[in-house]
């Protein structure tokens, strides 16, 4: 007997999303199907640990923030996730690409992605990430600090000037962390308004005739769950804008506002639509430019975990379950090694048993991995059936972003693989890393 595949998830009016992406369904012997398959089928295919991409998520994702800003440019932050197919994937969906590093910004130019699109950021690019996106032709380059003026006009060859933007910090703080709070003075990103490091750094670029300053860019930090903090951001770099503009006579046609749009790890956590976040910067950035008498200008914004985060899922199995303290242990096959999120944030995530169906009453458990430390924790108090065993598998949902980007070789247990799903078929992206390619690299004794 087969029972109707019943829907995982809505998405209430409010935009409290649940955790799982749209496609995914309650399919029958207590599994989840996404996008058409089922999780505990790909367990069985792949191994584990292995991460799954609902690839229709990540694309109508994009789509969501393209619509929500339709006259402004949208790039992917690559950071969050990148292989070759997401490069292709954010590509025909009409995105920039928004790199860190010579590494992600060469895995873009394998798939031919146009450069000009592409956004090169950092608070300490190496002479590699620099020569690669002069090679590469990147679009702009988004200066970070004072010492990186110089450096970089001396590199520039062509006889057109490289365009950059000015990475400025407007003294908003906002983000899930501190550790990913960028928007105020004392951490390491960027030059800050009110000091007046930022208008020197303004006066110096325009200086350099290698150099043309298009705008300002800010990111005010990640897992930011309410859109006033961007309007505020806004506000102040508009009124930077006009600064600018009466102390040099330059008026900046672009602006970046970065990424750090929320997405909900728990269900019922709060994350906005895109069109919260986009309605209000372009309300605000309108006034805001209406009252300097300013033109608008072309706005960017760089979400990743908002794309990325929703349309993946983690896939681990069980290999044993302890009772000490009066705590209930459940140990995986991963752990901090896939996902670091806990350990360094301390990111909190929902947990499913996929595969095996049971009358078990559910009981509060803390899923660990299997690594060499006490705080190798993935889930603090999660409800598990109490019948969890090992062999079981454990799906863990908003795995898409910050995982297998920050996965380390701590242990040598070897990086995940990556496996999406589409229109009820899967096939493997990135591979599981073997002992052999560990092996590889050891070249000396
Ligand atoms: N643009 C810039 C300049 C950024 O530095 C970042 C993220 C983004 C865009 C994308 O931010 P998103 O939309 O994904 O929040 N590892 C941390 C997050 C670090 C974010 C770093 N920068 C985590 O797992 O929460």
């Amino acid at each position: 007997m087969t029972t109707e595949p019943q829907p995982l998830l809505r998405i209430d009016e409010l935009s409290t999303a649940t955790v799982w992406p749209t496609s995914a369904v309650v399919a029958p012997g207590g599994d989840i199907a996404v996008a058409g398959v089922s999780l505990a089928e790909l367990a069985e295919r792949y191994g584990t640990p292995a991460y799954v991409l609902d690839e229709g998520e990540v694309r109508s994702r994009a789509r969501a923030w393209r619509a929500a800003l339709p006259q402004a440019d949208v790039v992917y932050a690559a950071k969050a996730f990148l292989c070759r197919a997401v490069v292709d994937w954010v590509e025909q969906e009409g995105l920039g690409l928004d790199v860190c590093s010579a590494g992600e910004l060469e895995l873009a130019a394998t798939r031919g992605f146009p450069p000009e699109h592409i956004v090169l950021h950092g608070n300490a690019k190496s002479p590699e990430d620099l020569r690669a996106a002069l090679r590469l032709g990147v679009g702009r380059i988004v200066i970070d600090s004072d010492n990186e003026i110089a450096r970089l006009a001396a590199q520039v060859a062509g006889p057109d000037p490289q365009q950059v933007m000015v990475r400025v910090v407007p003294g908003v703080a906002a983000g899930a962390h501190h550790k990913v709070r960028t928007g105020v003075a004392g951490q390491k990103f960027g030059m800050s308004i009110a000091d007046g490091d930022a208008l020197d750094a303004v006066g110096r670029i325009l200086g350099q005739h290698r150099l043309r300053l298009v705008g300002l860019h800010c990111h005010l930090g990640s897992q930011i769950t309410r859109a006033e903090p961007f309007a505020e951001a806004v506000r102040r770099v508009v009124a930077f804008m006009a600064l600018i503009r009466e102390r040099f006579g330059v008026t900046l046609p672009e602006l970046d506002m970065g990424g750090g749009f929320a997405v909900a790890y728990l269900p019922g956590d709060p994350a906005p639509a895109p069109s919260v976040y986009g309605r209000l910067i372009t309300e605000t950035l309108a006034e805001a430019c209406a009252a300097h008498d300013l033109p608008v200008p072309r706005l960017t914004v760089e979400p990743g975990r908002s794309i990325m985060a929703p349309a993946g899922i983690a896939l681990y199995r069980v290999l044993s379950v302890k009772h000490t303290g009066g705590r209930a242990f459940v140990a995986v096959d991963g752990g901090m090694s896939d996902n670091p999120r806990p350990a360094l944030y301390g990111a909190r995530y929902t947990v499913r048993r996929v595969g095996r169906a049971s009358d078990a009453p559910m009981r509060t458990a803390t899923v660990v991995g299997r690594h060499c430390e006490a705080g190798d924790v993935l889930a603090e108090s999660v409800e598990l059936p109490d019948d969890i065993r090992a062999g079981d598998v454990l799906a863990v949902p908003a795995a898409g972003a910050y995982q297998v980007s920050m996965a380390s070789g701590y242990n040598m247990t070897g990086r995940p693989p990556v496996v999406a799903v589409s229109e009820g078929r899967s096939r493997l992206l990135v591979r599981r890393e073997s002992f052999d390619d560990l092996r590889m690299r050891d070249v000396g004794l």
